[in-house]
């Protein structure tokens, strides 16, 4: 779909795609973060809730999720939309061998804007190419997740006041984990200090850091997790099991960092740590009511800052 009518309203997103965090200005991430505010307003008060009406998102979802489908879903919903897709590709045509483009240009007509999720990276920038309504990315592979930053964004700037200047810690699969990916972006832009915390095997791909370096972002790389006992925010993600060829390799890494209540006594006191979730054995469950975790907290923000992308990309 590309960029479409020029507004004057440069933190404007209206009838753009939403491919990479890297397409968005400070300004526009700050605009998606101001309207995610009014809509957890909209939303606790029950008001104002009807901008989409008429309107349909359709959701093609051909990797698995619980999260970023059904928050999408809830708020075109909340937003008085209508939804339709598959979450399931084998119960759609191309279990019968239909490509992704001729897929993009069917449903693109049936509905006022297309999220999806696919294995490939890139594969959102080829909907778009397809597609006569905007595509937003919710996972491509490797790729990226731009709404996932933004929510990620968001959970930061409630819970710490202010999304700079911040040390942050991203922890664990770092290669192949797309959230890390769009986050490390999305904070370097804001001034933010990371820490890439992984074993060498997945560290994060040399183009981000590299990009990163080139921007003069504040980054280092280590291997031990007790380099995040310092951090303000401790972002742990789960190591990729669907994208290891050897199940073998994949298990050499599954248990490799867990925070638990003893990591907690020698963090910072006001620590926060987040997840975009599923967590498998990174997080012990025995911190779940500890102030510290953020990660629950995190995924209900999946629902306002979505409203906030659909009505800024649908309505104005
Ligand atoms: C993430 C994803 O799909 O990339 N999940 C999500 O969208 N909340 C992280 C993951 O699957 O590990």
């Amino acid at each position: 779909m590309a960029s479409v009518s020029p507004d004057k309203d440069a933190n404007s997103l209206k009838g753009r795609d939403l491919l990479s965090i890297n397409e968005l200005t400070k300004g526009q991430i700050g605009a998606v973060l101001s309207r995610a505010n009014d809509m957890l307003d909209s939303l606790r008060s029950h008001s104002g809730l009807d901008s989409l009406q008429n309107m349909i998102m359709a959701t093609l979802f051909y990797e698995p999720s619980t999260r970023t489908r059904l928050s999408f879903e809830s708020a075109m919903q909340r937003l008085g939309g209508g939804v339709i897709g598959f979450s399931d590709p084998a119960t759609s045509s191309t279990m019968k061998g239909e490509d992704l483009p001729d897929t993009i240009k069917v449903v693109s007509s049936y509905s006022d804007i297309i999220v999806l999720r696919h294995p490939e990276e890139g594969a959102a920038a080829i909907a778009a190419e397809y597609s006569d309504v905007p595509v937003i990315n919710a996972g491509d592979g490797v790729g990226q997740h731009p709404t996932q930053a933004l929510l990620d964004l968001f959970t930061i700037s409630k819970e710490k006041g202010k999304i700079s200047g911040l040390d942050v810690a991203m922890v664990g699969d770092l290669k192949n984990g797309r959230t890390v990916h769009s986050l490390a972006y999305a904070l370097s832009m804001f001034g933010n200090h990371i820490t890439f915390i992984s074993p060498k095997q997945l560290a994060a791909p040399d183009k981000i850091l590299s990009d990163l370096n080139r921007e003069g972002a504040g980054i280092r790389s280590s291997e031990s997790l007790d380099d995040a006992a310092n951090a303000d925010v401790i972002y742990m993600t789960r190591i990729q099991k669907e994208r290891f060829n050897d199940v073998d390799e994949y298990r050499r890494f599954s248990n490799y960092y867990t925070i638990d209540e003893k990591f907690l006594n020698r963090a910072k006191e006001d620590v926060i740590v987040m997840h975009p979730l599923p967590r498998l054995t990174e997080i012990s469950k025995k911190i779940d009511g500890t102030r510290n975790s953020a990660y629950f907290r995190q995924a209900a923000y999946g629902v306002p800052v979505r409203m906030a992308i659909l009505d800024m990309i649908m309505n104005r």
